[in-house]
């Protein structure tokens, strides 16, 4: 089948790769050129595992192509896919300017039938807006169909979940556009939820609230644990084996972050507002991430007692392993305070270095942890990468100024780091006096 995207985003260019992979032939239409030349290059513009291999091997055998060109990508292909940027507006609601600039540019240059499936997270209903957006520009006599097509795709394993996802969500209001993405899905052999775009629309923002309410519920547990004196991983591996709850999404740390999850909260508080629904629970959820944040930041002032003129190793940037992405990363607000306080920063992350270079100014990136760790009063581990897990903790050590580390991902046993003579300060996971004796 022929299909074009619209957005080579990090949603838009990992769906390009796999609808080839499946067999399809696609074209990616950006209106960043620079970023089309760096794909036309085989030059990946983000850090996907998997996704370079994927793009090489689709060019070479012909079935994915990379255009500037929107009357292009809308006239070779039956299936236009909208994955443009919704970034939120200053109340929450998303913005849609770039959705709708988009269903006008493609009404225009329809030839032709065309399905219109919009893949970018949007609110419930946006769905009819682009179907009356297209048929406000549409040529006379040409048909055409809108449907919603919601992508659940994990930074860092966006391949992965793409190729074995759980589920497909096709949301559609009419028979061809239910049998072409039918026929289009049908290489993946997953569970297919066909129902309508209102529905569909909501299942997407449901899902990701949902998960981001796992989050920060375990986030509010892994607290009472701190003051208690239990510990969150046993808490949340004793919840997780209890299939009703599952053991994904419970582990605690500094909080979410990443293009998604603040977003769409924001976005779904604001739908059920306007829909005069009262959605209290997920503004709490909104407020426990950002206090978990400020609960970490108070953590290292405790104990460093005065945070001015010491040198602090900051391990992660990323906003979570296996990307590059800093887009809401808990690092951008660690550092910015930091910085304030007057701390000396040396920052390492595996691969979110060249983009973090251009936003975070005034400290000190170096190659590696242990560069991290030189002369450092503090190491701040602040995203969970393997890489980090894998540490020689003793070398570590005697890299130090003062052996303390503040562990915001728990990537590390209390009682190792005791062992090896940190002073070791997770999340909900309190150092306790040896009960053996
Ligand atoms: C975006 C949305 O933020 C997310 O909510 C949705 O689920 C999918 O699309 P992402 O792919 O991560 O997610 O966004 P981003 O990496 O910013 O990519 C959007 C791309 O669209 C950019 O490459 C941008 O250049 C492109 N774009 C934007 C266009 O080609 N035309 C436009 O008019 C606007
Ligand atoms: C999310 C959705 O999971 C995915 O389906 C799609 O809709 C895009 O948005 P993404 O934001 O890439 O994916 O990453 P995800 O793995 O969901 O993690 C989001 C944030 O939650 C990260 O900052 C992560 O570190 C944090 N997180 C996740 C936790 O703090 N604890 C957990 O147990 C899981």
């Amino acid at each position: 089948m022929k299909i074009s995207i619209i957005g080579a985003g990090y949603v838009g260019l990992v769906t390009g790769a796999c609808l080839a992979e499946l067999g399809h032939h696609v074209t990616c239409m950006d209106s960043d050129r620079s970023k089309m030349l760096l794909l036309k290059a085989n030059t990946m513009p983000i850090y996907e595992p998997g996704l370079g291999e994927l793009v090489r091997r689709n060019r070479k055998s012909r079935r994915l192509g990379f255009t500037s060109r929107l009357d292009e990508a809308v006239e070779i292909s039956e299936i236009i896919f909208i994955a443009v940027g919704t970034p939120s507006r200053e109340n929450g609601a998303a913005n849609l300017t770039y959705v709708e600039n988009v269903a006008r540019q493609i009404a225009e240059a329809m030839t032709g039938y065309r399905l219109i499936v919009e893949k970018s997270t949007v609110p419930v209903a946006t769905g009819e807006w682009i179907e009356r957006t297209i048929r406000l520009h549409v040529k006379k006599g040409i048909e055409f169909d809108v449907a919603s097509n919601p992508e659940f795709l994990r930074e860092g394993s966006a391949v992965q979940d793409f190729l074995h996802p759980d589920r497909i969500v096709l949301g559609v209001e009419s028979g061809r556009a239910r049998d072409i993405l039918t026929r289009l899905y049908k290489p993946l052999k997953a569970p297919l939820v066909v129902t309508d775009m209102k529905s569909a629309e909501l299942i997407k923002h449901a899902s990701n609230s949902f998960l981001a309410t796992k989050v920060s519920f375990i986030n509010a547990v892994a607290n009472l644990c701190d003051q208690v004196g239990a510990d969150v991983h046993e808490v949340s591996r004793g919840m997780g084996l209890d299939r009703r709850i599952g053991p994904d999404f419970l582990e605690a740390g500094i909080g979410f972050g990443g293009s998604c999850f603040p977003k769409d909260l924001a976005a779904f508080v604001k739908i059920s507002e306007d829909a005069g629904v009262d959605f209290t629970l997920l503004k709490s959820v909104s407020q426990i991430n950002k206090n978990q944040r400020q609960i970490f930041l108070k953590r290292i002032e405790e104990n460093l007692w005065n945070v001015s003129g010491k040198t602090i190793g900051v391990l992660g940037l990323a906003f979570k392993p296996n990307t590059d992405d800093l887009r809401e990363a808990p690092s951008l607000e660690v550092i910015a305070w930091l910085r304030k306080e007057g701390a000396r920063i040396r920052a390492y992350d595996p691969q979110a270095m060249p983009k973090a270079r251009q936003v975070l100014k005034g400290i000190t990136f170096v190659r590696d942890a242990y560069q991290a760790a030189q002369g450092a009063d503090a190491l701040v581990i602040v995203t969970g990468w393997d890489e980090f897990r894998k540490l020689d903790l003793k070398k570590i050590k005697e890299m130090m100024k003062y052996p303390l580390v503040l562990d915001g991902r728990n990537i590390y046993s209390p009682a190792h780091m005791k062992e090896l003579g940190f002073r070791y300060v997770g999340i909900g996971r309190p150092q306790k006096p040896d009960r053996r004796g």
